[in-house]
């Protein structure tokens, strides 16, 4: 299936010269999103994952669907202050200024297999702090997942040493 002909391009959104890739076009068609999904849970299965984790707002769209998928339990990456019990944190840079991620410290079992799942693949700041983070709770990084990838921008390279794949790329 030609999953990038189901995103649509938005020009100059948010703002002049980027051309945002749009994935409610994807996630509206329901065949569509199910393949998809059905896809990335057919990848996964075999590889002892024992959690996805994905970085709100939209890692979670993707993440708890390919959880539900593969039977297993999803943890949500979040902006700071929205957990409500213990939590570990990470703080990473952004362009102007920096943001800080959080899961519950008590989301996994230490040395548990988990596969990240995010929809873009960027500069690869959010996803490298969402790793940094899992790990820094006992976790280990068993893939990282996406549905785009932007490839001009070496998100990639920020990721060296996990097993990284994206379904759709754009330069
Ligand atoms: C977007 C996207 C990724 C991240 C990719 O999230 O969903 O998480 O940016 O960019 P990077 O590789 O340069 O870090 P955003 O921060 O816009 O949040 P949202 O999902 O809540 O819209």
């Amino acid at each position: 299936m030609d999953f990038k002909e189901k995103i649509r391009i938005i020009e100059d959104f948010p703002v002049e010269g980027i051309s945002f890739k749009d994935i409610t076009t994807l996630i509206g068609n329901g065949p569509v999103f199910r393949t998809l999904i059905d896809n990335m849970a057919d990848k996964l299965r075999g590889q002892n994952i024992d959690y996805i984790a994905g970085p709100e707002a939209r890692g979670f769209i993707f993440g708890v669907p390919l959880a539900y998928a593969l039977g297993v339990g999803f943890i949500p990456i979040r902006k700071r202050g929205k957990l409500p019990a213990e939590t570990v944190a990470i703080t990473y840079d952004l362009e102007y200024g920096s943001d800080t991620l959080e899961i519950h410290k008590d989301s996994f079992e230490k040395g548990a297999r988990i596969a990240l799942v995010d929809d873009l693949l960027a500069t690869g700041g959010t996803i490298s702090a969402c790793a940094r983070l899992i790990e820094l709770a006992g976790g280990e990084i068993a893939s990282v997942d996406f549905i785009i990838e932007l490839t001009g921008l070496k998100g990639r390279d920020k990721l060296d040493g996990y097993s990284v794949e994206s379904v759709v790329q754009y330069e």
